[in-house]
């Protein structure tokens, strides 16, 4: 082809010859990550408590080579040992832990609601669970000189209000974990980032509002300040490519806001004196 590039010229592969887990890699934000992993050119290991799911995403995706399921509850310590202990045994090595698994629990907004049960399992999912992953994932980084670790966060621990307090509390322990975990293990040559997307239109949250994929979409693009991009677990996916490559070789320590700039503005004054409200 003459003077311009071929439409059928291959798609860099920018994970080639790494091996990741995700958690929570069944459904949504992890599934999809998983998906676009795979076509990097990673070996990916899929984590989850949803066993048929899982395995049937493992099936779509490719020969057992490349990607594998682990039944893994992220709140069992050693659950989260056996499924890094898998991945050595099966791939030799980890370079990426993508520590996504998450709930959002109950819409309890009101502190008097708030129920210590629902406080309690949003903290050993979200929290405690994503300690065991970095814990473990840490144990063969550090012999190792690199690593990558990763954490699903939430615009819940950038902007107030708009989530539940157990939920919004939990996300901020997460980015705590984070930053402190960049500083402990930069000395090893791993790098830690988090991720905070906004609202999306997975199981997690069409379950929680008993909404369906299209309406929940249709809100989620009224809401948005950036318009034109439906909101979606691909962004989430994109960011963890990146983060996950060397192409952020020296980016540790960020809580990346995917967002398209929702967190940044209130428009309700503008509209006041544009005099589109009364
Ligand atoms: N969907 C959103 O609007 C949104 C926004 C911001 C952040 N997040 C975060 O993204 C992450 C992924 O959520 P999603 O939206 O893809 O939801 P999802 O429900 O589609 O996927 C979450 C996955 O985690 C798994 N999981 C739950 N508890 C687990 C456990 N104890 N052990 C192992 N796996 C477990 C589930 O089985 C499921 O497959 C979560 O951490 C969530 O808090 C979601």
């Amino acid at each position: 082809m003459e003077g311009g590039f071929s439409s059928q010229a291959p798609i860099p592969k920018r994970l080639e010859g790494k091996v990741a887990i995700i958690t929570g890699g069944a459904s949504g934000i992890g599934e999809t990550t998983a998906r676009l992993f795979v076509q990097h050119g990673a070996k990916v290991v899929i984590a989850d408590v949803q066993d048929n799911l899982g395995l049937s995403v493992c099936k779509d995706l490719g020969s057992d080579s490349d990607v594998t399921y682990v039944h893994c509850d992220v709140t069992n310590d050693s659950d989260v040992q056996n499924l890094v202990d898998t991945t050595i045994s099966k791939y030799g090595k980890l370079d990426i832990m993508y520590n996504n698994a998450g709930i959002s629990g109950k819409l309890d907004f009101t502190i008097q609601d708030t129920d210590y049960e629902n406080l309690k399992r949003i903290f050993d999912v979200n929290v405690y669970g994503a300690f065991l992953g970095a814990k473990h994932a840490a144990r063969v980084m550090i012999p190792a000189k690199k690593g990558v670790i990763l954490f699903t966060c939430s615009l819940a621990s950038v902007i107030s209000g708009e989530s539940p307090h157990a939920y919004t509390v939990s996300k901020y322990a997460v980015v705590g974990l984070t930053k402190n975990l960049c500083v402990e293990l930069g000395q090893h040559g791993i790098r830690v980032n988090c991720i905070s997307p906004g609202a999306l239109p997975t199981p997690l949250l069409s379950s929680a509002l008993g909404m369906d994929r299209s309406t929940l979409e249709g809100h989620l693009c009224a809401a948005a300040n950036l318009k034109g991009v439906v909101p979606s677990a691909d962004n989430v996916a994109d960011a963890a490519l990146f983060l996950g490559s060397d192409e952020a070789k020296y980016v540790s320590g960020v809580n990346l806001v995917l967002d398209g700039g929702y967190s940044t503005t209130n428009q309700y004054f503008t509209l006041l004196l544009k005099k589109q409200l009364s």
